[in-house]
This record gives C-alpha cells, structure tokens and sequence, in this order.
C-alpha cells in the first residue's frame, strides 16, 4: 500500500507530523535520528508491546547508530501512577539519558500516557515521540501532547499538555491485538464521525466489516481521518479552553459508568460508546437530534463497538459521578450533545433529571 503524506499538528514551534502507515514502525528509528542524530534512547513499552515490537525497533535504531535500551512498564492502567513513574525516571537516569536524550512510547495509551509524563518532567523535559500499537492510541491518545497518570483522588488528575515531536501509526501492529481492545478503539473513532463529519459516519458505515477485519486499507484510512480530525481540533484549542471539549462526548457520561462499575469492569472505549448512546438519547429528548439520526448512529456503534448495559448499577450514582468530572466548571456539567450528524455543542445548561432519565434508558435493573 502507498504511504500517503504525514498529517501536521499545527502547532507553531510545537508543530509536528503523524506519520499513519502499515509496516512503518522501524521508521521511528529515521525520526529520531532527524531528532537529534547522537540521542541516547529510551523505548518505553509494557510486556505485551515489548515482546512484540520491542526488539524489531531497538534494531533498527541500533542500525540507525543510537545507543538504545528497552524500559518495560508491567500492562494495564495501574502502570499510569506515581510509583511507576519514578520507575521510568529512575530507568532514565540509569541508562545515562541526558538531555538531549529521546523517549520514544511504544504501545497502547497506557505506555504513551506515562512515558510522555515521565518524559516531560525529566530533566524538566526531553523530547519524546510515540509509537501507538492499539486502536485508542492511534487514533487519540498518541496526538494532541495530553499526557498524565492517576492518583487516588481521580484518574489523569496528574498531567500535563506535552507535545510529541513526532507520531509513527504502523496499522499493522493493531493485527495483534485482542479484538475487544479493538472494538474499544473504535468508539472514538465512531466519535470523530459524529462531532466533526458526516461522510466519514458514512465511510463506518459502508465499511464496518473491513474495519473490524483491521484489512489494512480501511484501517488506515480511519485512523487517518481521525488523525486529521483531531489535529485540526488541537490546532485550533492545544490546551481545551474551548473548542478541544467536543472531543470529550460521551467521555463525562462514560467516566461516570467506569467509576460507578469499579475501574477493570469496562474498557475506556467500552464506556465511552455507552456515554455516546445516553448523550444520543438524551440530544433527540432534547429535540436537538432528528429520531432518524439517533437510530443511524446508535446502530454504527453497536455495529462497530458494542454498546454494554451495564447491570446493577444506579442511575443515580452515575449521574452524581459527572460531577465530579474534572470539566465541569463552578458545579456545572459541560455535555457534548449532537445536533446532526457530524455536528455537536457544548451545553452546561442540562437538567440533571433528563439525563437521569436517558441514563436509565442503557441500564438494566438486574
Ligand atoms: P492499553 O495501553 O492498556 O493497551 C491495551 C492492552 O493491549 C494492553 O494489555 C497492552 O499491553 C495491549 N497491547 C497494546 N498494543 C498491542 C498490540 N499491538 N498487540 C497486542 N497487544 C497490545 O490501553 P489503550 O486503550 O491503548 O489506552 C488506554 C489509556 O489511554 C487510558 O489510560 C486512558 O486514560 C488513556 N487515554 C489517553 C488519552 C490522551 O489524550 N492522552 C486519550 C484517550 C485515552
Ligand atoms: N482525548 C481527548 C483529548 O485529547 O482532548
């Protein structure tokens, strides 16, 4: 498949380029070399990543004429804490990375969340690239320089905005993962589609079976486009203070869900496909979404993703749980709702009781 040109994140001198492709992963060893051509290099990965990819990029960065080393992070979202971020300094510090040393992140949202903060606090900051390997971190979390851990007062509440100097989206590393990460992913895509463009919407639609097979051309063009979507969006509002919240639809209501179920319950993406239906729901009660368009986008992310009912679960602790959304303004609820498709707005206005009511439209008494 031809690589098609780099998407830029416009960002003055923070501007960078996110290179989406499929079997481009050792082309990371060329950006840092761009970067700096003496880097010492630290490749931050987890277990699964690591065994994976791990020696194929420390290869090529070895043939590249970087000392490299490999710091493995154990998987799963307890490694985006303190704990382990001193692990990463500590890692830092004795494999001699100085500051003109590179961290690249090679992984899920996981690896580039905590090596892009350990990253940014290191010697008050080396310059870090990603290397997404999961649906989520390709399409979202490796682009737009959000970087944070959890600590027990709420998860991301530890962070940073830290640009990458450079993303690398290899397609085909997404072929190894579980098909329920997968599916997660694919809830923010879905999302692109509905804050920012219809015919992309269309594009899911037509194309569910070949972008839930990962075939490599379909996978590439919806990361792309998603890429492009959100580069736009960050281009525009780098650090959220307007524009960038739209990318949280779903995410208040979908947070919600993960603290009321317990964390492990459901995956990111799991939730936030759930928060996308209740916000669905809750915009056509509102009379802001055409019946029609609720139905068309509920069934692409059932199609697509899977929309969980999760059982057992108050309504109402989940609606008390968006209060405590870290976005939410002198006690009010921003939520993100749909006027069409590919259309949204922010609205801080909404009547707690209606979301209630849409809430315990996707939960089961059972
Ligand atoms: P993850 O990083 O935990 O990865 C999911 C699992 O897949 C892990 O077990 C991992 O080892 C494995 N894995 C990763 N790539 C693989 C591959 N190619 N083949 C086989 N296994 C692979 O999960 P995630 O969904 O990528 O990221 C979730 C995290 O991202 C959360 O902490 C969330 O808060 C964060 N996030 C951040 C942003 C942001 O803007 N920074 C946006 C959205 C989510
Ligand atoms: N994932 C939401 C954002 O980057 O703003």
């Amino acid at each position: 498949m031809a690589e098609s040109a780099a998407i830029r994140v416009e960002l003055g001198e923070r501007s960078y380029e996110v290179a989406v492709g499929s079997g481009n992963m050792e082309t990371a060893a060329s950006l840092v070399h761009r970067l700096n051509p003496e880097a010492r290099v630290a490749v931050v990965t987890d277990e699964n990543v690591g065994e994976l990819y791990g020696e194929s990029l420390l290869a090529a960065l070895d043939a590249a004429g970087h000392e490299a080393g490999m710091v493995m992070m154990d998987a799963g979202e307890e490694s985006k804490s303190v704990h382990a971020l001193a692990e990463l300094w500590d890692s830092f510090a004795g494999m001699g990375l100085d500051r003109k040393g590179i961290v690249a992140a090679l992984g899920g949202g996981v690896v580039g969340d905590a090596a892009g903060f350990a990253a940014g606090t290191y010697m008050r900051g080396v310059d870090y690239i990603q290397v997404p390997t999961t649906v989520l971190a390709q399409v979202d979390s490796s682009v737009g320089g959000k970087v944070a851990i959890n600590i027990p007062a709420g998860k991301n509440m530890a962070g940073l905005f830290y640009q990458p100097k450079g993303v690398i989206a290899d397609v085909l590393t997404l072929r190894t993962l579980p098909q329920r990460e997968v599916k997660a992913g694919l809830a923010e895509v879905v999302k692109y589609g509905i804050i920012w463009d219809a015919d992309f919407l269309g594009y899911l639609e037509e194309n569910a079976e070949a972008i839930l097979a990962l075939e490599p051309e379909a996978a590439a063009k919806v990361v792309r486009r998603s890429v492009e979507i959100k580069a736009e969006v960050v281009g525009n509002d780098e650090t959220e203070q307007g524009l960038r919240r739209i990318l949280n639809f779903g995410h208040t209501l979908g947070h919600a869900l993960e603290n009321a179920a317990g964390y492990g319950t459901y995956l990111h993406g799991e939730a936030v496909a759930w928060g996308m239906a209740v916000a669905v729901r809750l915009s056509s009660e509102l009379g802001m979404l055409a019946y029609e368009d609720a139905e068309r986008i509920t069934g692409l992310l059932s199609k697509l993703c899977g929309i969980p009912t999760p059982a057992g679960i108050d309504a109402g602790a989940i609606v008390e749980g968006t209060r405590r959304d870290k976005k939410a303004m002198a006690g009010r609820v921003n939520y993100v709702l749909a006027e069409g498709a590919g259309r949204v707005v922010v609205r801080n206005d909404i009547d707690e009781a209606l979301v209630r009511k849409a809430v315990e439209g996707h939960v089961s008494r059972g």
